[in-house]
């Protein structure tokens, strides 16, 4: 479907994100492998933590939903397996569109003793694989794959045994691919990361119970433990916030407010990054839930000067490039990215539609094979926007649509259900016009 979008004077208003993507895949990874039930609060409602249970639930794992007791939402519950207690599907695993799912459900995978398909949708089956492959061959699995790089993965599980790895790309779907096979494999497994990523899978290891040690760059698992079923909450989303943060800065006079945001400080680099460039940024009501960190963010508009993202900020910046590659546009110098290579295999070759999308619009850049550097002061015009099916593509752009001069039309805007589905409902509602 299509969507047409309106430039906008400013935002306002108050609202909650959606459950984090990263965290909520990985508690329901650990609570299939774990003992008793976990109950989630706040689950992602997107089509790519919904692709994480329909994989487990092909796995012979329980899972349904219930109201919270004490709360309006709905909480998932997942009746644990056990380690190594996933039951061998027939039929391939469909992962749909998410990397998250088919690198980290293949670290399990790969530690039972069964043989499983995984594969996904055209963009995923076009995103690399070599990274989890190698690791988990080393420890003993055997996986084949298309070109020996892409999905359809098949994969001969095996008793593994621990491994010390150093991750030759900043990847923490690598990173948790590792240590999640390392739950099940003998002895210790250490990974290494060259900077650091998210570390969702380390914070939940030690919520749910695994003997679990961390180092600087690297951490440790021990195999074998069994783990504990937990009953936890996932906070809101920093990487869908990152939409409305920016759309607000585009504006003098917005007046935002985001409640329950996830603020674990391997995420929030966004917010120092616009703080940085002159943005005005309030966190409030801080809080910890499971050990990750939760707050409220205010943010007010005002002009923005421009920025550099390099080596360690790109990796903890990488999935709000595109919306930051936008609100460049916008600032005083505009904005310089290097060091992303891990943008090309996104879910769409993210340089690449950053870079189509904004030239559409009428804005001027240069393209990097590991970035971009975008002019500020540039008008952008209402277009046609080629989503290519990816959700921050279309997210990202709707957000330049506000700023636009005529209204902009989204191809494929479907897409955003991906990790956002009320994305467009609650745009309409803070964009004032
Ligand atoms: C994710 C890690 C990142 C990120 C993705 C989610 C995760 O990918 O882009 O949206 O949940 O671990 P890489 O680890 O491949 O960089």
């Amino acid at each position: 479907m299509d969507r047409i979008i309106q430039p906008a004077r400013r935002i306002s208003g108050g609202l909650r994100l959606p459950g984090d993507k990263s965290i909520s895949h990985r508690y329901a990874l650990l609570g299939a492998i774990a003992e008793g039930e976990t109950a989630i609060r706040n689950y992602a409602p997107g089509a790519d933590c919904a692709s994480t249970l329909r994989c487990l639930r092909q796995l012979g794992v329980q899972i349904s939903t219930r109201k919270a007791a004490e709360a309006q939402s709905e909480e998932v519950v997942i009746a644990g397996c056990g380690l190594q207690g996933l039951h061998g599907s027939q039929e391939a695993l469909d992962a749909g569109n998410s990397g998250s799912t088919i690198r980290m459900l293949t670290g399990l995978l790969a530690g039972h003793s069964f043989r499983s398909v995984i594969t996904g949708d055209e963009s995923l089956r076009r995103r690399p694989m070599k990274r989890i492959i190698e690791p988990l061959t080393r420890m003993g699995a055997a996986i084949s794959a298309r070109d020996g790089n892409f999905p359809p993965l098949e994969i001969e599980g095996a008793r593994l045994k621990g491994v010390e790895y150093s991750l030759p790309v900043a990847s923490a779907q690598v990173k948790s691919c590792v240590l999640l096979a390392g739950l099940l494999a003998n002895g210790k497994t250490r990974v290494t990361e060259p900077l650091q990523t998210r570390d969702h899978t380390e914070i939940a290891l030690a919520q749910f119970g695994a003997e679990v040690e961390r180092g600087r760059r690297s951490t440790t698992v021990c195999g074998g433990k069994p783990l504990q079923g937990q009953k936890v909450t996932v906070p809101g989303d920093l990487s869908s916030a990152a939409f409305f943060l920016c759309a607000a800065l585009l504006f003098p006079d917005s007046d935002l407010y985001l409640q329950d945001v996830g603020l674990n400080p391997t995420r929030t680099a966004l917010l120092d990054f616009l703080s940085g460039m002159g943005a005005q940024i309030k966190l409030l009501n801080l809080g910890e839930t499971a050990g990750e960190l939760v707050g409220d963010i205010h943010v007010t508009g005002g002009a923005l000067r421009g920025g550099e993202i390099d080596g360690e900020l790109a990796a903890a910046l990488i999935d709000e490039i595109p919306v930051l590659a936008v609100l460049g546009t916008q600032t005083q110098d505009g904005l310089v990215v290097r060091g992303a290579e891990e943008l090309r295999v996104k879910e769409s070759d993210r340089i690449a539609t950053v870079a189509e999308n904004l030239e559409r619009m009428g804005a001027e850049l240069e393209v990097f094979p590991d970035g971009l550097a975008i002019a500020g002061k540039q008008p952008l015009t209402g277009t046609e926007i080629e989503s290519y099916g990816d959700h921050r593509i279309v997210m990202a752009f709707a957000v330049a649509a506000l700023a636009a001069k005529g209204e902009t039309r989204i191809k494929n805007s479907d897409a955003a259900t991906v990790s956002f589905p009320t994305f467009f409902e609650e745009l309409e509602r803070v964009a004032e016009r």
